[in-house]
């Protein structure tokens, strides 16, 4: 594809040529992420990050990742401080924010908005999240992760064989996965899920099409045998009719090290998008397992920075020239 000025709305616009060459863009990135060089090649842009959901992460690490090339950054979190509480349209808001920044990342609670608002901006638009849809960035970092850790094991992301654990219904970070794998060969996914969650039959359609072996099964512990990765979801709450309904739902499928001690093979590496859900009731990924080295959530959201700073280097068309506006920093770096 062509990166120069493009939106980034859905995984579906990838090859797999694209995704090695963000991921080799990421790769040259690490320095400037870790602040042992500065660059400042995107001096004078302008990201308007624009979360009207929760976020954390994503909105930090956008904006992070902006900071680090050099830019500037506005933001709006809620619908409360925006104009869309006046009734502003979404057309509207992207013609007037689209004259204030040079790209727009932006997270909306309904599928397909962020795609409605590209069409009305006049800046290149990353989805950072639309509603239970698509998460395109984090399946991006997920795999950028999965690739890392694997190659630490001597194996590539071809013959991965990866258990999806938890909400899949309304999980966006693995909608946008599954439809990432379908680019790799030889990959077999287990989908493990209460019924009432079950992944979308249209992504697993694509991925039976594009050659992936995909399981699915409603018994955690089964599903875990014999895997590579655990990916484990958090209960999208946000999403149901109630919490009563979500309650249902919450703590099905607990990860602890016991379980994963017993179950697990060696090394099979632990992956969440975050946040997990800590509360007693839902403990999806139990504490216990803090200490596990295979445990990679920390490493994933670091991982999320580098894949940001790739994205926006590709459509702001500097990716060659990072290098040439850097220089190693001045402050005290401590022992890092
Ligand atoms: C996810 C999201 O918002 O879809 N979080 C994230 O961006 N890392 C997952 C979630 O909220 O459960």
């Amino acid at each position: 594809m062509e990166f120069t000025g493009a939106h980034i709305l859905s995984i579906t616009q990838f090859e797999r040529a694209d995704i090695e060459r963000i991921f080799r863009v990421a790769d040259n990135m690490e320095p400037y992420a870790q602040r042992k060089r500065v660059t400042r090649v995107l001096e004078g842009a302008i990201l308007g990050n624009m979360f009207f959901e929760p976020s954390t992460r994503t909105r930090v690490s956008f904006g992070a990742a902006f900071n680090l090339l050099g830019g500037e950054v506005r933001e709006t979190t809620g619908f409360k401080s925006s104009a869309i509480s006046k009734g502003e349209s979404l057309y509207d808001t992207a013609r007037v924010l689209s004259g204030y920044s040079d790209v727009i990342c932006m997270r909306h609670p309904e599928a397909g908005s962020v795609a409605e608002f590209a069409a009305a901006s006049r800046v290149p638009v990353i989805n950072g999240g639309d509603g239970p849809n698509e998460h395109p960035s984090q399946a991006l970092l997920d795999l950028y992760t999965i690739r890392k850790e694997l190659a630490d094991r001597g194996r590539t992301v071809d013959g991965l064989r990866i258990a999806m654990i938890g909400d899949l219904k309304y999980g966006r970070t693995v909608h946008s996965l599954c439809k990432l794998l379908c680019l790799f060969d030889r990959v077999q996914v287990t989908l493990v899920a209460p019924q009432e969650l079950a992944m979308p039959g249209y992504v697993v359609e694509q991925m039976r099409e594009a050659g992936v072996e995909v399981t699915i099964s409603d018994d955690l512990l089964h599903g875990i045998g014999h895997v590579d990765i655990a990916y484990s979801t958090r209960i999208q709450e946000e999403r149901f009719a109630s919490k009563d309904e979500a309650n249902l739902y919450r703590g099905r499928f607990r990860l602890n090290q016991a379980i994963y001690t017993q179950y697990c093979e060696p090394n099979t590496v632990i992956m969440h998008p975050l946040p997990r859900d800590s509360r007693a009731d839902a403990n999806e990924l139990d504490n216990d397992l803090n200490h596990n080295p295979n445990l990679a959530i920390f490493r994933q959201a670091d991982n999320g920075v580098l894949v940001r700073m790739a994205l926006f280097a590709l459509i702001l068309d500097v990716a060659d020239q990072v290098d040439a506006h850097a220089r190693d920093v001045n402050w005290y770096r401590g022992g890092r």
